[in-house]
Parts: structure tokens; C-alpha cells; sequence
């Protein structure tokens, strides 16, 4: 069934007609064009398609675009301020914790969901946090490393 969503996506408001059946990541990508979203798996295991979802991680490979109507979506493409890229992404790119880089716009909205509730959290929460996002790469450590690094900087920032 053909039905027009409402929804607010990267902090602008949407209308568009969807059928019933679309993936949520099949409208990102194909309908909107936003193709920072990776497709890996399309069964929820690797992580590659995550999007936040009224501020939480979600794989929007497992999501019907229905879904959507109402809520509020962020895709990578939505993080960068003024034309600067998010501080993860410049962090991860500072550290070179990305090596083919397919993961890493999932890895980056899922960090952004963890930091954005929990600006100081443990290697266990980090690790916790991404747990859902595969790195065929296996450079999980960088990752890790750069995270950590980018909330103890938002301390910092918070305490100016
Ligand atoms: S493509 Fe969605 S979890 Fe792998
Ligand atoms: S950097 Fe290649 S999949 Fe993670």
C-alpha cells in the first residue's frame, strides 16, 4: 500500500510517498538518495546500514520504511555542522581507524548514539556500543581508541 510519510530526516522535514514493502534502508538509499548507508548483510548482522532512530542505533536493513512516519531519522550523512565533518568522523580519520572504510559510517552513527547519552564511558561501554557493527577489516582497536579519545575531548569541552 502506497502511503505518504511524515518524517524529520537530518533535522529537515520529509514528505514522501512509499509503498509498504520498502526496507527503511532501500528508502534512504534508492528513494533519497543518501548512499553514506551502507548495505552489508540485509539480515541485521553487520551493522553497515545502522541509522539513528529518534536518537537510537537501528539496522534499517530490519526496518520497514513505514516505520518511519513521525519519527525522527539521522543518517551519516546528517552529522557533519557548517560544512565540519562530526568529531568522530574527524578522529577516525586522524587515526586512520578505518582501513576499507565500509563499516565505518555505521561504526561512526553508532558511536554518535553512545556518546550523545554517555560522554564518559568505559572501553566496555565503547565495545558494548559497537558491538553490532562488523569490521571485515577487524581494526576494531582504532575504532576504540578514537571513540574514547573523542568523549574524553567533549569533556574537556564541557568543563571550558
Ligand atoms: S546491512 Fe543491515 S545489518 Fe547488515
Ligand atoms: S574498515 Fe573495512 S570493514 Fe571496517
Amino acid at each position: 500500500m502506497n502511503k505518504i510519510l511524515k518524517f524529520v530526516l537530518n533535522g529537515d522535514p520529509m514528505e514522501i510517498a512509499c509503498e509498504s514493502n520498502v526496507a527503511l534502508i532501500d528508502l534512504i538509499r534508492d528513494h533519497l538518495g543518501l548512499t553514506g548507508t551502507k548495505k552489508g548483510c540485509e539480515e541485521g548482522e553487520c551493522g553497515a546500514c545502522t541509522v539513528l532512530f529518534d536518537g537510537n542505533p537501528i539496522n534499517s536493513c530490519l526496518a520497514l520504511a513505514h516505520e518511519i512516519n513521525g519519527h525522527e531519522i539521522i543518517t551519516v550523512e546528517g552529522i557533519a555542522k557548517d560544512g565540519e565533518l562530526h568529531p568522530l568522523q574527524k578522529e577516525f580519520i586522524k587515526r586512520w581507524a578505518f582501513q576499507c572504510g565500509y563499516c565505518t559510517p555505521g561504526m561512526v552513527m553508532s558511536a554518535k548514539a553512545l556518546l550523545d547519552k554517555n560522554q564518559n564511558p568505559t572501553e566496555y561501554d565503547v565495545r558494548e556500543a559497537i558491538s553490532g557493527n562488523l569490521c571485515r577489516c577487524t581494526g576494531y582497536v582504532k575504532y576504540v581508541e578514537a571513540i574514547l579519545a573523542v568523549a574524553a575531548d567533549m569533556r574537556k569541552e564541557a568543563k571550558v
